[in-house]
């Protein structure tokens, strides 16, 4: 404990500090219960700029893992070696490890998943599949007592990019490639993305977690996107459908039948409307049936998100936090706002006698009580004694509201109740 009480922070390791790292470091300076002690990188001279200490930057990676004060470490370096040895290395010596790496866990996980077992540790990776989409914690956890049927994703946000890009602004593969490469989407060598192998060592992940299927098991069918001109989406949307990049894993009688490759989508489900870097998790499981999980599925926040998570998740279990109480540290603690003090559009719908002189009323009504009107309709009478009247506000406070419709409702020329909504646009 430190003198003013508080738990020792939790010490990390961070292996790599690019585009993922930066944002997990931006995420963890808010996290007083986690600290960094250490990073390795390839270029010790590389300028990182204000938010990175140089003084805990090194090369190397065994003695970093070692550290006496690092119990977790967060792999994000990517590419087979050294992270494969990295990690065997940290969960041989106790050590929690989160990654990001899909490529390596694809082709090695059985191997570090074994080895984890065996130290009694944790390896996760949320963030390895789909960026900041917690799909993994929700075939993990939420779905487990369920029987998963069948998976349709886009999850490779390059990709999706570089299409929607293509269809929707007429740029050029390369130009939409490299544009994905500086927003920090794509992986140290793009191809990964746009041939589909990104989108099948994910796809082999959420099998092995969904379906139960060995990491041994590769996806073989597996096509990018290279070969798509303007042609192929003029004529897909003519015909109702959009090309979507889909990685794809349905159950059937004879085993697990899984793709990844470019598809014709129909305009109209979901999957066909996620454009961008969005990725999208589109699962269907026996008890719950569909659920859609969509988000940012790559660039630094988003990752950094899932790999904070796990970090978080880790901690935890190091400390023996019990139950789901946030971590102490980890959340910044809020208090909850007066929705009366809140301005927002209400609509409202009168019910009122069909006389001369209610709308002028009701409006000065709303008026007096400061209820701004920025629309009012009112419903053909249609031979009944009472009409309806539909108002459409401007920005207004509740309590404001609530004193207008008290007194309108209280009237003689009310009939009943009067309806009000809030306008809510999760956009805003
Ligand atoms: P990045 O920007 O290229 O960063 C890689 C970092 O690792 C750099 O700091 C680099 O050092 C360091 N590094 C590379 N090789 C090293 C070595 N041999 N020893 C020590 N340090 C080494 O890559 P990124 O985009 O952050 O991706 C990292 C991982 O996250 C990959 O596994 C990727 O697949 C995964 N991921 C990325 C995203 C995304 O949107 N970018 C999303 C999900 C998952 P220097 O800085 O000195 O070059
Ligand atoms: N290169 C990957 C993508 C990063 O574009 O989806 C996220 O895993």
């Amino acid at each position: 404990m430190t003198n003013d009480s508080k738990p020792t922070p939790t010490g990390l390791a961070l292996l790599g500090c690019g585009t993922v790292g930066t944002g997990v470091l931006r995420l963890l300076q808010h996290k007083d219960g986690l600290k960094v002690r250490a990073i390795a990188v390839s270029d010790v001279h590389k300028d990182r700029g204000a938010e990175v200490d140089s003084d805990l930057v090194g090369e190397d990676i065994d003695s970093i893992i070692q550290r006496d004060d690092v119990s977790i470490v967060v792999e994000v370096m990517g590419g087979i070696e050294p992270a494969r040895t990295a990690i065997r290395n940290a969960l041989n010596s106790g050590k929690h490890v989160v990654t990001a790496n899909k490529a390596l866990l694809a082709q090695h996980g059985a191997e570090l998943f074994a080895c984890a077992h065996k130290n009694g540790v944790e390896l996760m990776f949320e963030a390895a599949v789909a960026g900041g989409i917690p799909v993994v914690r929700a075939l993990r956890e939420s779905l487990t007592g369920d029987r998963v049927e069948g998976f349709h994703g886009i999850i490779n946000g390059t990709s999706n990019f570089v299409l929607t890009q293509m269809s929707e602004f007429g740029a050029t593969f390369d130009d939409a490639v490299a544009e994905a490469q500086a927003l920090g989407y794509a992986e140290a060598d793009p191809a990964a993305d746009v041939d589909g192998h990104d989108a099948a060592q994910k796809l082999q992940l959420l099998m092995y977690l969904g379906f139960g299927l060995s990491l041994e098991q590769q996806v073989r069918d597996i096509r990018g996107i290279r070969a798509l001109t303007p042609l192929d989406f003029r004529h897909s949307e003519a015909f109702g459908y959009r090309v979507k990049p889909l990685a794809v894993a349905r159950r059937n009688a004879d085993g697990v039948a899984a793709w990844v490759g470019p598809a014709l989508v129909p305009m109209g489900h979901m999957l066909a409307n996620i454009g961008g870097v969005y990725n999208a998790c589109f699962l269907h499981s026996e008890g719950l049936g569909a659920l859609l999980l969509s988000g940012r599925g790559a660039g630094m926040m988003p990752t950094a998100v899932s790999v904070v998570g796990d970090i978080i998740e880790c901690a935890r279990k190091q400390r023996g936090t019990k139950g789901r109480a946030p971590m102490e540290g980890t959340v910044r603690s809020e208090v909850l706002a007066n929705m009366d003090e809140r301005q927002r559009i209400f609509y409202l719908r009168f019910t009122v006698v069909d006389e001369p002189g209610v709308l002028g009323r009701l409006a000065s009504s709303l008026g007096s009580f400061g209820v701004s009107i920025e629309r009012l309709v009112q419903e053909e009478p249609g031979g009944k004694e009472h009409t309806e009247i539909v108002v459409l506000t401007h920005l207004t406070k509740q309590t404001a509201l609530k004193a207008a419709l008290n007194d309108i409702d209280a009237s003689d020329f009310t009939l009943a109740e009067t309806l009000w909504l809030p306008v809510e646009d999760p956009d805003s």
